[in-house]
């Protein structure tokens, strides 16, 4: 888990986040042991943005890795990591379309530790075809 969570704080550095001065990092371990970490990505058209969470699981399921089993993240303006930095709704329903809800774990540091929830404390009821 300390692995996912420095591999989350490196991909934060690489953050494009002029607009909102805030960046995020994520780190997405797979069921086959990969690791893929993704940094948010914002856009001078603002609805091209990207958050963190979504590039690492876009990177894995593109290289044909669909299995997950947990990912860390961290965000913040500054001191990153000090402060819980909760996955947005999009990206809630995008973990609900490749995680088991009751299995994938969402790894959350703060200052204080380290708080773990399961994809199903985050979006009980996530929309299913
Ligand atoms: N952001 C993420 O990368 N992940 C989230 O779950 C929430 C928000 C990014 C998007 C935008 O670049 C910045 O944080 C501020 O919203």
């Amino acid at each position: 888990m300390e692995k996912l969570i420095d591999l989350a704080k490196q991909a934060a550095k690489n953050a494009y986040s002029p607009y909102s001065g805030f960046k995020v990092g994520a780190a997405l371990l797979c069921a086959n042991g990969n690791i893929y970490t993704g940094c948010n990505i914002e856009n001078s058209a603002f609805s091209p943005t990207v958050c963190a969470e979504r590039v690492a699981f876009f990177k894995a399921i593109s290289e044909g890795v669909t299995d997950f089993v947990a990912i860390a993240i961290v965000g913040g303006k500054e001191d990153i990591g000090s402060e819980i930095c909760y996955p947005c709704g999009v990206c809630r329903q995008v973990m609900t379309e490749f995680c088991n809800a009751d299995g994938f774990r969402i790894i959350l540091p703060h200052k204080d530790g380290v708080t773990e929830l399961l994809l199903k404390d985050l979006l009980p009821h996530g929309f299913m075809l």
